[in-house]
């Protein structure tokens, strides 16, 4: 099982670099598309970090429910659950959001890409609390 945990750790933490930095790679995204008219290198870059990182986090799942076996009647793992279902959101969103800027149709202000920016980050320190304390 700590093969699994570490494997999990690692997964996790690929993951949440992705979720971190795909946000505000968008915004870099969306600038350059506003001075070229067309994507270019940061939307390339950033679109290649979202692709690699939804694998890490499908890898992440798999592991987690290994490691979830004892726990799937406990409420903190199902409040983890929901946490979790909340973060995935927010990446498939960030994903709609890459493609609306190929297809020119993005039409978020910098100021909503930088606060959604940060939902990530409030998710995800929610969510690893709750696996140390389990309360
Ligand atoms: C479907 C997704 C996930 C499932 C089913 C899942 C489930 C689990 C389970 C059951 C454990 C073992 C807890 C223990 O033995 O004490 C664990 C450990 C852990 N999980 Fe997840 N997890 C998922 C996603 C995540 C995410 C998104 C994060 C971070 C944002 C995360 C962070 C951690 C950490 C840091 C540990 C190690 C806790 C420790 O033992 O010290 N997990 N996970």
């Amino acid at each position: 099982m700590l093969w699994v945990k570490t494997l999990h750790i690692l997964m996790i933490a690929g993951w949440l670099t992705g979720s971190f930095v795909v946000p505000r790679g968008l915004i870099f995204a969306k600038r350059e598309y506003d001075e070229l008219g067309r994507t270019g290198q940061a939307f390339d870059l950033t679109y290649r970090v979202y692709r690699f990182s939804a694998g890490l986090a499908i890898i992440a799942a798999i592991t987690g429910f290994w490691l979830a076996i004892p726990y799937l009647s406990d409420g903190w793992f199902h409040i983890k659950l929901t946490l979790v279902a909340a973060l995935a959101i927010h990446y498939i969103y960030t994903g709609l959001m890459l493609r609306q800027l190929r297809l020119a149709q993005l039409q978020k202000s910098e100021r909503f890409l930088r606060i959604f920016n940060e939902v990530s980050v409030l998710l995800a320190f929610a969510i690893i609390a709750l696996v140390l304390f389990k309360p």
